[in-house]
């Protein structure tokens, strides 16, 4: 019998993996995905808790689906509404009493168990599974079903032990742990043969990977991607997210020996201010993120950085907001993502009294005073690439017509006029105009051949 999957997914990208896995362990219970929750058999809302206004989503989500799934249970139908992921994990029997309507709530760790917790739904009551469970969801999932695409995501690390003080992720996704190298590398291989030319590695700490290595002794990520670049058809590849000081002596080696390595690295520091990064439980000051950036710049001088920041976390001065400024003038960041500081429940960080609390007005002036300097420093990295030629990995069809977007090695959107035949493939172009947020490209041809544009790393 076929029925119809709708998945929604906020968050970070280990939740878009998820939601394809999802899918793939739905696929032999005969559910396909279609594009629209209306007329779906089930509908799972893959939700993200890291702040306030994420996890806000999901309840104002679920009262607009409802109406949805009373229309087809008046029709004597069922529509299967289900809640997955970190506010899941995070707030499961809350949403059971809140919203009884929801058939089923799960969390990042037990999807692989889809099937069972599918055929226990109409029994009555919301069935929850937020367990961690011994047995790791990557030893029970299913083979990838559907196309990754040009650029595919590969999960190899999970959850966090590192406990910053205002972070969810360590209590939603659990304790730190590695897939073995052997399982990462069949995962890119199948990857590949569908067609992706760049993996991305994916982990809420991805630089803490440490796993079982197919020679048997314990590799670390620097170890990982040698053994993926050595995989035919691997044009790019890229990890995300790293901490500060997970990043090895191998890995940054890495970064000079793995040509397929791309130039882009996002290292979230979050602050500037030592006494604040403390607070934070960062375990690094400004200063090592400063000579770690400097060690890397060396391995790979084209080495472009991004971050994440928290201003207003609690008993932020304006002294410590100053040095977080400082260090962005230090660094200079080619992209970056800033937050106000949300307090999420549980964490130490909540617990400060109210006095500790920076006002949201102070909140919202850094912010603005430091994405101004974020977003000046962005413009002024894509306007130095005007007039250079770079490979860009077109991967979809451009907002006009004749047009497709794809990714620098700098992991900046590109725009060029190209013909469709060119998806997929990695091209070289020269770079007419950088804006705040893209470039604009044109196709270098061989010989002033329109026909033939010249494909660049050869890997592919
Ligand atoms: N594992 C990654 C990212 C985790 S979440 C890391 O260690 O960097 C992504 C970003 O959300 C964080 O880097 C942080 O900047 C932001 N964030 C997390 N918790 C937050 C909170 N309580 N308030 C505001 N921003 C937060
Ligand atoms: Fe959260 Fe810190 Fe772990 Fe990143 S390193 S996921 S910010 S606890
Ligand atoms: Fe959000 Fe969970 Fe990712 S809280 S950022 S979906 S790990």
């Amino acid at each position: 019998m076929t029925r119809t999957l709708f998945i929604k997914t906020w968050g970070c990208q280990m939740n878009v993996y998820d939601s394809a896995r999802m899918a793939d362990v739905l696929a032999p219970l005969g559910f396909r995905p279609v594009d629209r929750p209306e007329s779906a058999d089930m509908i799972i809302l893959n939700t993200c808790h890291i702040r306030e206004k994420a996890s806000d989503k999901v309840f104002s989500e679920l009262g607009r689906l409802r109406a949805h799934q009373r229309e087809r249970a008046a029709a004597g139908g069922r529509m299967i509404l289900a809640v997955a992921g970190c506010v899941a994990q995070a707030e499961g029997a809350e949403i059971a009493a809140r919203a009884p309507y929801v058939d089923l709530v799960f969390g990042p760790q037990t999807y692989h168990r889809l099937p069972e917790l599918v055929a226990r739904v109409g029994q009555g009551g919301t069935v929850v599974d937020t367990e961690f469970p011994l047995e790791s969801k990557f030893d029970a999932l299913p083979e990838e079903a559907g196309a990754p695409g040009v650029s595919a995501f590969l999960s190899v690390q999970e959850g966090c032990d590192k406990f910053c003080t205002f972070c969810v992720v360590p209590y939603t996704r659990g304790a730190e742990s590695s897939r073995p190298a052997a399982a990462v590398l069949a995962e890119a291989r199948r990857l590949i043969a569908q067609g992706a030319v760049e993996i991305t590695l994916l982990g809420q700490n991805v630089n803490a990977w440490h796993g079982e290595g197919t020679d048997g002794g314990v590799w670390g990520l620097g170890r990982l991607l040698g053994a993926l670049a050595e995989l035919p058809g691997v044009a790019r590849l890229r990890y995300t997210t790293s901490h500060p000081s997970d990043m090895t002596d191998e890995l940054i080696a890495a970064h000079a020996s793995v040509p397929q390595l791309m130039p882009f690295l996002h290292l979230p520091v979050q602050s500037g201010s030592d006494r604040v990064l403390a607070a934070m439980n960062r375990r690094h000051r400004a200063d090592d993120y400063r000579r770690l950036v400097d060690r890397l710049r060396h391995a790979r001088p084209d080495l472009a950085l991004s971050s994440d920041f928290i201003v207003g976390f609690p008993g932020e001065s304006e002294l410590d907001f100053a040095e977080t400024l400082r260090l962005v003038e230090d660094i200079g960041f080619a992209q970056a993502y800033s937050f106000k500081f949300s307090a999420r429940p549980g964490t130490p960080a909540a617990e400060h009294a109210p006095d500790r609390q920076v006002p949201e007005t102070v909140k919202a002036a850094r912010l603005e005073a430091l994405q101004r300097l974020l977003g000046a420093q962005q413009l002024a990295f894509n306007r130095r690439s005007v007039g250079t030629r770079m490979p860009v990995l077109f991967d979809r069809a451009g907002r006009r017509p004749g047009q497709l977007l794809g990714r620098s090695p700098w992991l900046q959107a590109v725009h060029a006029a190209a013909p469709e035949r060119l998806l997929g493939q990695l091209i070289e172009v020269r770079v007419d105009a950088g804006q705040a947020n893209s470039l604009a490209a044109t196709i270098v041809t061989a010989g002033g051949d329109a026909g033939t544009a010249m494909a660049l790393e050869g890997a592919a």
